[in-house]
């Protein structure tokens, strides 16, 4: 939600900041704008649109040369997407660029009326350049310490004051920041991928700190004032992982990124005999003693993924699982003890209602687990253990790579739990390894069939609603095709599981409606066949995915999409690589922007 940059140092900043504005921009798109010094003045360029516009804007400004300046691509939250909500915003001496919303806006915009202060946009973040401003004699440090005390919410700041040319001084309470200095200078951002042109060697701003950037320098100081050093991390992907890379949309290469990703994942944690290893991961072996439930919480595709794995960890450890939605799951005053583990999965690591879910978990001595694909990320951070999922940067909005990688890590667990718990034996467990290595294959070969899921997508694009159906994994990979194909192609759709479907919704099923039939699993395959017969008696268009290939009564369907086999656990993986196909293209004939579907953001920071 908001992507936020800083740079300082001997270049030009307008450059460093548009580049790093576009590789952040899949944290929203809806206005964008840059402010730099200019000897002693701050100059400001804003614009309603994407990050091309506000280039536009810039080429055709020549004369705009700083090498100090910040820049934002923004998510509208409070106020509606005009060039009046855009950042940076300015107030008096101040100017600022936020990610993140202060929760105390309208209390703060009361006291400040009643000093004669007044926004102009209907933003939080200007009331927050206007507490500063308010706040402001001249001594900066003293001013934000001042602040923090005041604002209440979500935030991370980069401010430049009118009157100290050269620095930016940055915040953070809950939006990450993560910073570096290089040769060309110092540069601060949300994400990673703004920095990796410059260092693969950053910092991840510690929450409540504030960081001073100087074109020499980058210094970190606590609320206390204590110059603080922060631990460096090191990525061990490069600037070619965060780009396009020939591919139309990162969307696809990512789809096609996913072996990779699953052999990132997965190969460092087998160890000897095919068994799985997690040592490397810190994980004790003791994790799951009197552990006598797990809660697994995340949101979106990565709560999807929880769906997976619960029946994967109640198959094998016969262990209650349940998954919870993670904004629901905070506010339910759920039943945590000392003998629960709370799983929270998290592609960013920076969902807020995910990282809220896992501090409630903690405050309820649950032990905490995360499955991570951010390294270094407030999640990952504060959780008891943390598996990383080796995806590399994911940048599309609709998750791909990511969900599989965390379906990786699930039946890793899985399969190391039920080892340690003998509920599983070397052998078997060795077997299951070997299942799950074969998916690397088996998704290579899916991968191929790219060619019918167009002609498919050719023939659902101009629906209006459409059904996904299945039952068991079946039924929770459903949930996952049915967010990928509304989020980038704006049909509305729905996942069922498909022996409810008689108890209502069936009576939406006319003809020509397009029901993908998701039947991979073979002890329930019967009965799919006849849910199947159920939505064709009404005439429905079928989409059928079985797993290996299955003879089928052709009258059954319109099309055929056989999965090369796998054991029933595994399919999946590879039915997800067709739903996520099938969602692609359907975008793309329809004309829609793949990677930045409209209202939605990468990476959701706000509750
Ligand atoms: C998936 O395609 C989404 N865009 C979305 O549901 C996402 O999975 C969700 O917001 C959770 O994000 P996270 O994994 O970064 O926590």
């Amino acid at each position: 939600m908001c992507g936020i940059i800083g740079f300082t140092g001997q270049t030009e900043a307008k450059n460093v900041l548009l580049e790093g504005l576009e590789a952040l921009e899949y944290r929203g798109y809806d206005s964008a704008g840059i402010a730099c010094f200019n000897n002693d003045v701050i100059d400001t360029i804003k614009t309603t649109g994407k990050v091309s516009s506000l280039r536009k804007k810039v080429v055709a400004m020549p004369e705009f040369h700083s090498t100090c300046g910040i820049g934002h691509t923004r998510w509208a939250t409070h106020g509606g997407v005009s060039d009046t909500n855009s950042h940076p915003h300015t107030f008096g001496k101040v100017t600022l660029i936020h990610n993140g919303i202060i929760e105390n806006y309208h209390e703060l915009e009361t006291k400040l009326a009643a000093e004669g202060k007044f926004p102009v946009s209907q933003t939080d973040t200007e009331i927050a350049v206007m507490l500063i401003d308010y706040l402001y004699h001249g001594n900066p440090m003293e001013t934000l310490k001042k602040a923090m005390d005041y604002l209440e919410g979500t935030y991370a700041f980069c401010i430049l004051f009118k009157d100290r040319p050269g620095v930016i001084y940055c915040l953070r309470n809950g939006s990450p920041l993560v910073a570096c200095h290089c040769e060309e200078g110092s540069v601060i951002a949300s994400d990673m991928v703004a920095l990796i042109k410059y260092s693969k060697e950053y910092f991840v701003l510690p929450e409540q700190h504030i960081a001073v950037l100087t074109k020499d320098q980058i210094t970190v100081f606590d609320a206390k004032d204590k110059v603080v050093m922060p631990k460096m991390l090191y990525v061990n992907w490069d600037m070619s992982a965060a780009m396009k890379g020939g591919y139309p949309h990162f969307m696809l290469k990512e789809i096609y990124e996913q072996p990779e990703a699953l052999r990132s994942t997965i190969m460092p944690r087998i160890a000897k005999g095919n068994l799985p290893d997690l040592t490397n991961d810190g994980l004790p072996h003791t994790i799951l003693d009197s552990v006598n439930r797990i809660i697994i919480t995340a949101c979106g595709t990565a709560m999807h993924a929880g769906l997976i794995g619960r029946v994967m960890f109640e198959r094998l450890l016969r262990i209650p699982v349940t998954v919870e939605i993670a904004s629901e799951f905070r506010y339910q005053k759920p039943i945590i003890d000392s003998n629960t583990l709370v799983i929270t999965i998290s592609q960013s690591g920076e969902t807020a209602d995910t990282l809220a879910a896992l501090r409630l978990a903690k405050s309820g001595h649950a032990k905490t687990l995360s499955i991570v694909n951010v390294k270094g990320s407030s999640i990952a951070r504060e959780s008891d253990y943390v598996m990383y999922t080796h995806a590399g940067p994911e940048i599309a909005v609709a998750s791909t790579k990511a969900y599989t990688a965390q379906l990786s890590c699930l039946y890793l667990l899985a399969f190391d739990f039920a080892l340690e718990k003998g509920r599983l034996s070397e052998e078997d467990c060795s077997k299951e390894m070997e299942g799950l290595l074969q998916i690397i294959p088996a998704i290579e070969k899916t991968l191929t069939f790219h060619p019918l899921a167009k002609e498919i997508s050719r023939n659902i694009k101009d629906c209006e609603d459409l059904f996904f159906i299945g039952r068991g994994l079946d039924y929770a990979l459903s949930c996952e095709g049915s967010i990928k194909l509304k989020e980038i192609s704006y049909i509305h759709s729905e996942a069922y599981a498909a022996g409810e479907l008689k108890h209502g919704t069936l009576s939406l099923v006319t003809e020509g409606t397009p029901v993908i039939a998701v039947a991979t699993q073979s002890s329930v395959y019967s009965k799919m066949i006849s849910n199947i017969r159920e939505v064709r008696a009404r005439g429905a268009m079928v989409i059928l995915i079985t797993n290996g290939n299955n003879t089928v009564d052709s009258s059954l369907y319109d099309y055929h999409v056989p999965l090369p086999y796998l054991s029933d656990n595994f399919a999946p993986f590879t039915a997800a690589v067709v739903l996520q196909m099938l969602a692609y293209y359907t975008s793309v004939q329809r004309g829609l922007d793949v990677d930045q579907p409209r209202n939605l953001a990468k990476s959701v920071t706000v509750e």
